[in-house]
């Protein structure tokens, strides 16, 4: 069976006059260029479902037209790559590196604040929000009174993420309050609003972060390193080379002793194997110069 015959049998329902394997191809190239997602011929369907609507709004008849539409223009290219993004995510996921984080690095985080020194924590691929809200409720601690003295000092958080959508969500800070349930309790009684059926996260905890629209395939325009960058589910839609050259560029950005988290299912490979030492299930140190 050709390539075009077996996408078309994997499509059922869809005219090949509207959207076909070459279709498909080129999208999948934008999208690897653009953010390195790595889209497989598994994923044809899915990217038919996503950009489907959009090729719809954009007047466009087919999807080849809407191909060249968003070669040329970059607002579109911009929302067709938001919308091939997965934003799943939920809070404490992967809750060993919270427990972690709570256990082996707060404490000098404390102490380095308590000296009259900074903090920086970066999740990079924050999606909607509930890792970095996690990692802050987290540094901030089940005490209230406790978690406000520390707020007090020198804390920047970023979250940055590729998709504009997720980013609003995770900035809004308003969640339903059985997502919060992953939480320890005394963490959401400390660091949550409950509103009705929803909950906010606390105005000091907002109050540490930044959020920021980066494509962490291009420049990064943060200065300084940061003490933790959390960096989860996000490099398994990537392959290798893209993988190996994002995380040395993670490693540049530790100081020694800084660490690294990343996903359950990806692990560090290449170069930077040099600098960072793996010291827990998926977590990362960077070693001393
Ligand atoms: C599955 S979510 C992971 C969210 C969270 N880190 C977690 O583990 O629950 C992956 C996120 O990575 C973002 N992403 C994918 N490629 C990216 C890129 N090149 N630059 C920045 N963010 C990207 C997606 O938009 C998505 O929100």
């Amino acid at each position: 069976m050709s390539v075009h015959s077996a996408f078309e049998v994997a499509m059922p329902g869809v005219s090949p006059g509207v959207y076909d394997a070459a279709d498909f191809q080129a999208i999948s190239e934008i999208a690897h260029r653009e953010v390195g997602i790595v889209l497989p011929p598994g994923k044809a369907m899915l990217v038919y479902s996503r950009l489907a609507p959009l090729v719809r709004d954009s007047g466009c008849q087919t999807f080849a037209a809407y191909v060249m539409r968003i070669r040329e223009d970059t607002a579109e290219r911009t929302r067709a790559i938001c919308a091939l993004t997965t934003n799943h995510t939920f809070f404490y996921r992967e809750s060993h590196h919270f427990e972690h984080f709570a256990r082996e690095i707060r404490p000098r985080l404390i102490e380095q604040l308590e000296r009259g020194g900074r903090v920086r924590m970066w999740s990079a691929g924050c999606s909607s929000g509930e890792e970095v809200w996690s990692l802050v409720m987290t540094l901030l601690g089940p005490d209230r009174n406790a978690g406000l003295q520390l707020a007090r000092r020198d804390i920047r958080v970023l979250a940055s993420d590729i998709a504009t959508h997720a980013i609003t969500k995770a900035q809004a800070a308003r969640y339903r309050q059985e997502d919060l349930n992953p939480v320890p309790e005394p963490l959401r009684r400390a660091w949550t609003v409950p509103d009705g059926a929803e909950a906010t996260i606390a105005p000091e905890a907002q109050a540490l972060l930044r959020f920021r629209h980066l494509n962490l395939l291009g420049d990064w325009p943060m200065a300084g390193t940061f003490d933790v960058i959390f960096c989860r589910n996000v490099m398994i839609y990537f392959d290798t080379p893209t993988k190996e050259r994002l995380v040395a560029r993670f490693a540049e950005k530790l100081p020694p002793g800084g660490h690294l988290y990343i996903g359950h299912s990806e692990r560090v490979t290449g170069p930077a194997l040099g600098t960072l030492a793996n010291t827990g299930p998926t977590i990362y140190e960077r070693r001393a110069a």
